[in-house]
């Protein structure tokens, strides 16, 4: 219906919001790929920018992932939706937020990594589950001083705490499934960082000086 492809477009315009680039661009002039690692998510920018910018664009992204999960709460008002049909729409408007985020249409398709959107769209899925893999991340980036590593890792967790049932009733399959999916995402985004990480020279997310011009 019409409903759905609104909402559906709607999600991926939410994703496509580059609030890395213009965040660079609005209040230090740059342009954030073209500094650090070169990505335009929240690691590059507290890396590049510092602390203050990191976090904004940390929150921004993850409400990007969040909002358009929550789509489907807005459809199920106007068409009433099963648990599954609701889960379903949950993880097509979360994941379009993700391609929207990877593939920006404001950033010349240009985006990020996909971690902070990904974050905020298992927020709205599965708040707990979101939370341990959350304390993973902090964990392994404050241990090993590597965000992707980190990022990794907390991808991982996911499904594979979904899959352990941890938290009592048993998950929905379709959800473990979409879980790696996430995972795979996350590794194929993290493919140079793997890289890096194997031959010991990945950016450690320190803030680094930027060079005058
Ligand atoms: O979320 C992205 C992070 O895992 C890695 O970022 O800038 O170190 O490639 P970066």
């Amino acid at each position: 219906t019409l409903l759905i492809v609104g909402a559906t477009v709607m999600a991926y315009l939410l994703g496509s919001i580059p609030t890395a680039v213009w965040y660079g661009r609005a209040f230090f002039n740059l342009d954030i790929r073209q500094h650090g690692s070169g990505n335009a998510g929240a690691t590059n920018t507290f890396r590049v920018l510092g602390k203050r910018a990191g976090t904004i664009v940390l929150l921004v992204d993850a409400l990007k992932g969040y909002a358009a999960a929550s789509l489907a709460f807005f459809v199920n008002t106007i068409y009433p939706l099963s648990d599954n049909e609701l889960l379903s729409y949950q993880l097509l408007f979360g994941f379009l937020a993700v391609i929207g985020h990877l593939y920006p249409l404001f950033a010349q398709f240009r985006g990020g990594k996909g971690v902070a959107t990904l974050l905020g769209m298992v927020l709205a899925i599965r708040p707990d589950v979101a939370a341990v893999c959350i304390g993973i991340w902090l964990v392994v980036v404050i241990a090993s001083q590597f965000v992707s590593l980190g990022s990794l890792l907390a991808a991982l967790a996911f499904p594979v705490l979904l899959l352990l049932r941890v938290f009592g009733q048993p998950e929905n399959p379709m959800l473990i499934g979409f879980g790696f999916l996430i995972f795979l995402i996350v590794a194929i985004t993290h493919k140079k960082n793997i890289g890096r990480l194997i031959q010991g020279n990945e950016n450690r997310t320190i803030l680094i000086k930027l060079k005058k011009k």
